[in-house]
């Protein structure tokens, strides 16, 4: 029978993932499909079973089901337990259903090859930023500092994973110089969202990498404010790109090309594009 793999969200009709794994499949001679499938509130146990039924060999989930779904599945893996997330579903030889989260990990190789010693800074609090914190922990970072707008939920989310320190956004301001890698989490700068920047950087040091894992627009205003200060500045494409392929190693046990996809998804988005 001919594999099939999945995307599970709601909504999901402008996912780019099936375009990606689509993708990837060919290059790899892998017969293979990958679909987006949109799951309606409050059926989503209901979705995993026919996922299950219909002989899914593997799934991604998107927003909002990435806590929902971790009652339906058979295992979660350490780092999904850890973020409380998954957003990668595997199939086992033994037909069990694990866990993963690929997020974190993807957004880190995003970066290229960075140095643990390397001092982090994430703004923001929520998901995406808990995920992010939590793989840098994994990968044995020793400075990790989450600065947000409200600081108890940044404090919070320290004594959660038990890392660093939490700051708020203007002592993030102040300190900017002593940090290597500054990692903007907030929606600030997607489509339609037009508040101010949260911290300034003008203090920002020579070889620091600023970073976004937003990529609609593929620079945002936190991207092009770092760009004033020739700073290398990664936009969250690379993020959804690594993700994607660590997930679709899991599944095919190949690893596909990444820098091309990053190419090929800047093409195609080229400045206009619109997440409806
Ligand atoms: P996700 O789960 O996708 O990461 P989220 O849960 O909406 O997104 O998280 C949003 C984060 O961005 C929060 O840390 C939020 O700060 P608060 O804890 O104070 O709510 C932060 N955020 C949202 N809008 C912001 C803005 N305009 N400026 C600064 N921080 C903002």
């Amino acid at each position: 029978m001919k594999k099939w793999f999945a995307v599970i969200g709601n909504p999901i009709a402008h996912s780019l993932s099936p375009y990606m794994h689509d993708t990837w499949l060919e290059e790899q001679h892998i017969n293979a499909s990958y679909i987006p499938v949109h799951v309606e509130e409050g059926k989503l146990e209901e979705a995993v079973n026919a996922l299950k039924l219909l002989g899914c060999s593997g799934w991604n989930v998107t927003v909002p089901y990435k806590e929902a779904i971790i009652p339906f599945l058979d295992e979660v893996d350490n780092s999904a337990k850890g973020i409380g997330a998954v957003n990668t579903v595997v199939k086992t030889g033994d037909g069990r259903f694990v866990g993963y989260n690929t997020d974190g990990f993807g957004f880190i190789e995003s970066l290229g090859p960075i140095d643990q010693t390397n001092r982090i800074l994430i703004i923001g609090a929520g998901g995406a930023a808990r995920g992010i914190a939590h793989a840098f922990k994994q990968l044995d970072f020793s400075h990790i500092a989450i600065a947000n707008r409200t600081y108890a939920n940044a404090k919070r989310l320290v004594e959660e994973l038990q890392i660093g320190q939490a700051i708020t956004l203007e002592e993030a301001e102040a300190t900017i110089a002593q940090f290597d890698v500054i990692v903007h989490t907030t929606p600030q700068g997607m489509k339609n969202n037009t508040a101010t920047l949260p911290i300034q950087l003008s203090q920002i040091k020579e070889h620091a990498i600023v970073a976004d894992i937003v990529y609609n627009p593929l620079v945002t205003p936190f991207l092009e404010e770092a760009k004033k200060y020739n700073v290398r500045t990664v936009n969250g494409l690379g993020m959804l790109v690594h993700q994607g392929a660590i997930a679709f190693t899991y599944w095919n046990g190949v690893k596909p090309n990444t820098e091309q996809m990053v190419e090929r998804l800047t093409e195609q988005l080229g400045g206009n594009y619109v997440n409806r």
